[in-house]
C-alpha cells in the first residue's frame, strides 16, 4: 500500500483513484481521513468495509470552500455565520440535506441532515480542488483503534489494502474536529467537542445548546436515534415468503415472487453492493405504496453486521415482526 507525497503527479493519481470509486488515505489539519466520493455509494460502502465499522454512522462530507458546501447542505443565517468564522479549518457543521444533493445516502446513513466540513490542510485542499469531488472521509483508522496524525499510523491500521495514502506529514492538530449541529432555526447543538473549543464557538454563536457534557467524548449523534432509523411503513425481517400487500428487499438469487414490488440488495449475493443499495432502496419501498417492507436475511459477516444493524433498528421502531407469518 503505497505512501505517495504530497506532490502534482500523487495528486493527480490520487485524484484519478477517488473519481474511479477508489479510497484515498489524506492528511487534514485535524487527523488522516480516509477519503472516498461521498457521492458514489459504492465508494463509501468500501469505507465502511475497511473501517469494520460495526453501524453506518454517517460521515463528514469534506468541500473546497463555503458554496461547495451550500450546494449539498442548508445553511441558515447562524450556519453560514459560523462556517465563515471558522472555514476552512476544524469544524464540521451537519445540516439539512439540500433537495437533490449530490451527497448519497448511505454518506448521510440515509439520514436528512449530512456534515460538512471545509479543511485548511493544503494537502487536503489540493486533493478537493484535483479530485473536484465532496469526499467522505472518517478518520483513516480501523473501528475501535486510535485516529491516525501519520501516513504511518494509516499504513499500521490497512495492512495490504490498496488504499492510497498521501503521506503530508504530522497532522497540525492531532484532535478531530469539533461537530455542531445547525439543524432547526437558529439553534446551535455542539455534538462533538473538538479542535475549535466551545469557548470559540460561543463567541460567534449566541446560544449553544448541550447535546453533550461540555467534556464530554463523542456522542450518539442525532444519525443513531432509533427513529431516525424508521421507515414510514412496518419492516419486516428475516422473509422467506412474501404476502402481495409487501414491497420486497430482497438478497441474493433466489426471492420468493409476489410482492407489490420487488427491489435486490444484490442478487449476487454481494455485500459492498447490498451495503451500497440497502438506503435508497428502503427509500424506494418506502415510497411504493406497499403495505410493509418484507426484508430477506442478509449474513452477518463484513458489512452484513453494519446492514443488519439499519434493519433491526428499523425493524424495533417499526413494531413488527420477524420471520413468515403463519
Ligand atoms: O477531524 C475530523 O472530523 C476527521 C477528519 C478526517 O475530518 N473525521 C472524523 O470523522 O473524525 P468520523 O467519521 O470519525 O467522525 C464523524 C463524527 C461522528 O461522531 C458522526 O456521528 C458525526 O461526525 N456525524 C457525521 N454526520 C453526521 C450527521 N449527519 N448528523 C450527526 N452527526 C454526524
Ligand atoms: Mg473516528
Amino acid at each position: 500500500m503505497p505512501l505517495l507525497p504530497p506532490d502534482d503527479t500523487s495528486l493527480t493519481r490520487a485524484a484519478e483513484q477517488l473519481n474511479n470509486g477508489g479510497l484515498v488515505a489524506f492528511p487534514t489539519e485535524t487527523v488522516y481521513g480516509l477519503g472516498g466520493d461521498a457521492t458514489n455509494p459504492t465508494a463509501v460502502a468500501a469505507i465502511f468495509e475497511a473501517k469494520a465499522r460495526p453501524t453506518f454512522n454517517p460521515l463528514i462530507v469534506h468541500v473546497k470552500d463555503l458554496s461547495a458546501a451550500e450546494a449539498l447542505g442548508v445553511f441558515d443565517a447562524t450556519a453560514r455565520t459560523i462556517a465563515r468564522t471558522f472555514w476552512p479549518g476544524p469544524l464540521s457543521i451537519v445540516v439539512p440535506r439540500q433537495k437533490n444533493g449530490a451527497v448519497c445516502d448511505l454518506a448521510c446513513a440515509g439520514g436528512d441532515t449530512v456534515a460538512l466540513r471545509v479543511p485548511a490542510h493544503p494537502v487536503a485542499q489540493a486533493l478537493l480542488e484535483k479530485a473536484d469531488l465532496p469526499l467522505a472521509a472518517p478518520s483513516a483508522n480501523p473501528s475501535g483503534r486510535l485516529s491516525p496524525t501519520t501516513a504511518q499510523h494509516v499504513a499500521e491500521g490497512f495492512p495490504g489494502s490498496d488504499i492510497l495514502i498521501v503521506d503530508g506529514g504530522p497532522c497540525p492538530l492531532g484532535l478531530e474536529s469539533t461537530v455542531v449541529a445547525c439543524t432547526a432555526d437558529g439553534a446551535v447543538r455542539l455534538l462533538r467537542n473538538g479542535a475549535v473549543s466551545r469557548e470559540d464557538l460561543a463567541r460567534h454563536v449566541g446560544n449553544i445548546d448541550d447535546a453533550t457534557e461540555p467534556d464530554g467524548d463523542t456522542l450518539p449523534s442525532p444519525g443513531m436515534l432509533a427513529r431516525h432509523y424508521a421507515p414510514r411503513i412496518p419492516l419486516r425481517l428475516d422473509a422467506q415468503t412474501v404476502e402481495p400487500d409487501e414491497a420486497l428487499l430482497a438478497f441474493g438469487p433466489n426471492g420468493p415472487a409476489g410482492a407489490t414490488m420487488t427491489l435486490n440488495l444484490s442478487t449476487t449475493g454481494d455485500l459492498k453492493e447490498a451495503a451500497a443499495n440497502l438506503f435508497a432502496m428502503l427509500h424506494e419501498l418506502e415510497q411504493s405504496g406497499a403495505r410493509r417492507i418484507a426484508a430477506m436475511p442478509v449474513p452477518e459477516g463484513g458489512l452484513g453486521r453494519a446492514i443488519n444493524d439499519r434493519l433491526r433498528r428499523g425493524a424495533a421502531a417499526s413494531v413488527c415482526q420477524t420471520g413468515d407469518l403463519a
